[in-house]
C-alpha cells in the first residue's frame, strides 16, 4: 500500500481558546477535540493528518516554510493575520501543494471590515467559510480529491 499523504492543518491565534473563546460565533469544540476530529477525518479519506495551532507569526511562518519544503498539502486558518499579514502572503505563496483556506466564521459576512479582506485567497484552491468546525472537514476531503 502506498505511503498516506501528509497534511497540515495549521491554526493561527486565539484558535488554541476554541470552545472557550466567543462560543456564540465559534461554537463549543475545543483545539484539542477539533485535531481530534481532523485526525479522524483524515484517517476515513487516506490523510495522515498533523494539527497545529499557534498565537505566534513566526512559528507558523516556519510552519509554513516546511510545508513548502516538503510539498505537503496544507489547511489554513490563519484567523487574524488572515486580515493583514504580507509575511503569510508571502509564505502562502511559495507553497507548491496545495492550500485551502478555512474560517469557522464567515469573515466577509461579520460587521468589522478588516476581516473582509484575505491574504491567504489568492493563493488558495479553495476558500471554505461559515461551516463551522465542520469546515475543516470539508477542506480535507478537497485535499484528498486534488
Ligand atoms: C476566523 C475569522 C477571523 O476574522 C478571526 O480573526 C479569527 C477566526 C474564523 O475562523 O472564523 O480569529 O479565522
Amino acid at each position: 500500500m502506498a505511503d498516506m499523504q501528509r497534511v497540515l492543518v495549521l491554526n493561527g491565534p486565539n484558535l488554541g481558546r476554541l470552545g472557550r473563546r466567543q462560543p456564540e460565533i465559534y461554537g463549543t469544540t475545543t483545539h484539542e477535540q477539533l485535531a481530534e476530529l481532523c485526525t479522524q477525518w483524515g484517517s476515513e479519506l487516506g490523510l495522515l493528518v498533523e494539527t497545529r495551532q499557534t498565537n505566534h507569526e513566526g512559528v507558523m511562518l516556519d510552519w509554513l516554510n516546511e510545508a513548502a519544503d516538503d510539498a505537503t498539502p496544507v489547511v489554513l486558518n490563519a484567523a487574524a493575520w488572515t486580515h493583514y499579514s504580507w509575511a503569510i502572503f508571502d509564505a502562502c505563496a511559495q507553497l507548491v501543494a496545495p492550500l485551502v483556506e478555512v474560517h469557522i466564521s464567515d469573515p466577509k459576512q461579520r460587521p468589522e471590515e478588516f476581516r473582509h479582506t484575505s491574504v491567504v485567497t489568492p493563493y488558495a484552491a479553495a476558500v471554505i467559510a461559515g461551516q463551522g468546525i465542520d469546515g475543516y472537514r470539508q477542506a480535507l476531503e478537497i485535499l484528498a480529491r486534488s
